[in-house]
């Protein structure tokens, strides 16, 4: 029989241990706006991708996770590997046997609990007819200085044309799985699962998305998450 609409798939990786955060406990686990950053950045996923098959990557010593905090129906724990690009790689095994190569999945850090409902929506609507897949994006705004060993600006790096990669981040089954395949393989460096696709020839589309989709990081990073959002929620209101 025709399967009349894809599944998509949607994959957090939540496996790390937030070693520049060094606080008591990993950081999607902190206090964010009354729940923990996980539990945010679910919630703000869910209010886009309620129909989404769920992969939550995390720590086999995770003690932390409250599976009550998952507000999805479908939904799985896979357990994360050493690096990022390893969870993402674990979860597409974990799935191999029930996604259609050409199903989507959408891949989100769960340290990005501020990203907004509006982006992710334009970013649905982009993936919906886009074959190689797509990625949420802010352009620089800074000055860009390419500098030596000791620090020392050598130079201005052009702006144009330069963004910062956030997430989501979103492609076919079969093409991410190649891709992250050939990437672990070869030694290719994976930032982000974009840069799997681009060494294999590849040119995902950006979608321009807001830039205070942060990713919580480093201790100050959880006051501006606060802040924005609040701002976000009053925003909301109005
Ligand atoms: N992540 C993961 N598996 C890993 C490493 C990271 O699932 N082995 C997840 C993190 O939980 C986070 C996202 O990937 O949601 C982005 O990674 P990063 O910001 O680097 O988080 P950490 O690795 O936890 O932080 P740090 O690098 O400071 O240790
Ligand atoms: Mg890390």
């Amino acid at each position: 029989m025709m399967k009349t609409s894809k599944a998509l798939w949607l994959i957090v990786p939540a496996a790390g241990r937030g070693t520049r955060m060094a606080a008591q406990r990993p950081k999607q686990y902190l206090p964010l706006a009354g729940r923990t950053v996980l539990s945010c950045t679910l919630a703000r996923l869910h209010e886009v991708f309620p129909e989404a098959r769920l992969c939550v990557c995390l720590d086999d010593t995770d003690t932390w996770f409250d599976p009550a905090a998952v507000p999805f129906t479908d939904w799985r724990r896979i357990t994360g590997g050493p690096e990022r690009v390893d969870s993402v790689m674990l979860a597409l095994d974990a799935i191999a046997d029930e996604a259609e190569d050409d199903d989507l999945v959408v891949v989100h850090d769960a340290a990005r609990p501020c990203v907004r409902s509006d982006d992710l929506q334009r970013l649905k609507a982009v993936l919906a007819t886009e074959p190689v897949g797509a990625v949420l994006a802010a352009p620089v705004a800074d000055t860009m200085k390419r500098a030596d060993a000791n620090e020392r600006i050598r130079h201005t790096e052009s702006r144009d044309h330069l963004w910062h990669a956030l997430t989501p981040q979103g492609f076919r089954y079969r093409l991410l799985h190649d891709a992250l395949t050939y990437a672990l393989r070869s030694g290719v460096p994976v930032t982000d699962d974009a840069s799997a696709i681009e060494a294999m020839g590849h040119s995902p589309q950006l979608v321009s998305g807001g830039r205070d989709n942060l990713k919580i990081t480093h201790p100050d990073d959880l006051m501006l998450a606060e802040l924005v959002l609040a701002a976000q929620a009053e925003s909301y209101r109005k």
